[in-house]
């Protein structure tokens, strides 16, 4: 089945538009940019759902910047974190010394960042600091600075633009929500 004849079975309404992704992301990489500014950062990307959202964000960036990536995951395919962070693949790059910038799509309950914050720290990153698009603070769990975001969001479970549902989705242009209704029929499954 075409990818948009189902996304309109799932989806409730949009809640972020493509232009308004590009504008947090403009905005977040001017502030970058300065912040970051004589530096040469590596920004670490957690795989999956931050690729998209990482690569506009650095095109954003006037910064001489390393890219490497992790994947970490907390989810499975469920709709609820775990509560338990697995590390599924590693950097490739040393942080000993580094100004390390992680790119996130979404903080929940912070328990992903958190264990990637520690982890850079004590492998010795001279600076560990976080950039979401979207923070949604009601699950929050852990006491995890979050340094940039683009935009708070309620708790709804939000697809699209690198979140996905079941691991699928991820390639939507813009984010949009859930409807109730999808998650009640596969938590009843
Ligand atoms: C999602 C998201 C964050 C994390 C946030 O990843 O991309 O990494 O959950 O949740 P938390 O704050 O409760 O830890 P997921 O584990 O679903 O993997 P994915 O990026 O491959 O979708």
């Amino acid at each position: 089945m075409p990818k948009t004849d189902n996304i309109n079975r799932i989806i409730d309404h949009k809640l972020f538009s493509e232009d308004d992704i590009h504008n947090m992301c403009v905005t977040l990489g001017k502030k970058l940019t300065e912040d970051y500014a004589g530096k040469k950062p590596l920004v670490v990307g957690a795989l999956k759902g931050a690729i998209f959202f990482l690569t506009d964000l650095v095109r954003e960036m006037d910064v001489e910047e390393e890219i490497d990536f992790m994947d970490v995951s907390s989810y499975g395919d469920g709709f609820e974190s775990s509560g338990k962070v697995k590390l599924i693949s590693d950097l490739v790059t040393n942080v000993k010394g580094r100004d390390v910038l992680i790119v996130e799509d979404i903080v929940d309950t912070g328990l992903t960042l958190k264990y990637m914050k520690d982890l850079l720290k004590k492998r010795g990153a001279k600076s560990v600091k976080c950039c979401v698009l979207l923070n949604k603070e009601a699950n929050r769990t852990t006491d995890v600075k979050i340094e940039y975001y683009g935009s708070k969001v309620g708790n709804e479970f939000v697809v699209g633009y690198g979140l996905d549902f079941m691991n699928f989705f991820r390639n939507l242009r813009y984010i949009g929500v859930l409807k109730p209704e999808i998650i009640k029929q596969v938590n009843n499954k």
